[in-house]
């Protein structure tokens, strides 16, 4: 299969082909998502609260992103592999954002990074674009400002709100990213969007207008232990699998039905 570039997800989006992506956060399942075939691996921020148990995406810390962006890396070739920058790497000042996204980049194998953020972001993603680095914008709902909003609320609602998103969108465009994520907004607001800028949507809670869709795996794999927002589908269940093995592992080892013969030397 050819490997993904920001070259042609752009094709694809002129092809009017769906992209789709999803959270990745180790190698095994980097293994899996790229036999699957899936385009783009976001070793997301979500890290901090699915992965590493944080409250929410604010602790993450760089060096931690970088360990698991790492693992990612060697379990795929196909897909474009993006990194998401951790709360405080990208926002003081552009010439710290450059010095993070080339750690991803140098140190980890990613070949992109994303970055939260509407029209404040543009110097930013310029100089990032200025080293050959890859940007991929976040807009809507952006977790890492969720004390800002009071929460994880949908954005864009009223027609103001959802006007300076399309606004947000171009400027972004204009300022060189790849593609855009839209996150928790509504579906009327991110087709707005998608069909206003040249460059591929990557919705999440955006409805189906946009280029390409994803989600964190593990709600897709019903692995969460908490209430999921509405956009979420489950295509499995996983944790009443995986919960039903280690319990019937329990039992066996407690009863001493494990190890039998079959699984001595
Ligand atoms: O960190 C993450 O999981 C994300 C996706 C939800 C887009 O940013």
């Amino acid at each position: 299969m050819e490997k993904i570039t920001v070259v042609n997800l752009q094709k694809m989006k002129q092809e009017h082909k769906k992209i789709t992506m999803l959270t990745c956060y180790d190698y095994p399942m980097a293994r899996i998502m790229n036999e699957v075939g899936i385009d783009i691996l976001l070793v997301g921020d979500s890290l901090s609260n699915v992965i590493l148990g944080y409250e929410n995406t604010l602790p993450v810390s760089m060096e931690e992103m970088l360990i698991y962006t790492k693992a990612v890396k060697r379990g795929n070739s196909r897909a474009l592999l993006v990194a998401d920058m951790p709360f405080l790497s990208y926002q003081i000042k552009p010439a710290e954002a450059v010095r993070n996204a080339g750690r991803f980049i140098k140190e980890a194998g990613a070949e992109a990074v994303k970055i939260e953020g509407g029209r404040e972001m543009t110097k930013t993603i310029k100089a990032l674009l200025k080293v050959g680095i890859p940007v991929m914008g976040h807009i809507g709902l952006t977790p890492q400002s969720i004390h800002k909003f009071g929460g994880y609320r949908v954005q864009g609602r009223d027609e103001e709100a959802g006007r300076r998103l399309l606004e947000d969108a171009r400027i972004l465009e204009q300022a060189g990213v790849f593609s855009i994520v839209l996150e928790s907004i509504p579906w009327r607001v991110a087709k707005r969007i998608t069909e206003s800028i040249s460059i591929p949507t990557i919705g999440i809670g955006a409805g189906k207008y946009c280029t390409g869709q994803v989600l964190v795996i593990y709600d897709l794999l019903g692995i969460s232990g908490k209430v999921t927002p509405r956009f979420v589908k489950k295509y499995a269940n996983l944790e009443k699998i995986i919960k039903k093995a280690i319990a019937r592992y329990k039992t066996e080892v407690e009863e001493d039905k494990f190890p039998s013969r079959k699984y001595s030397y």
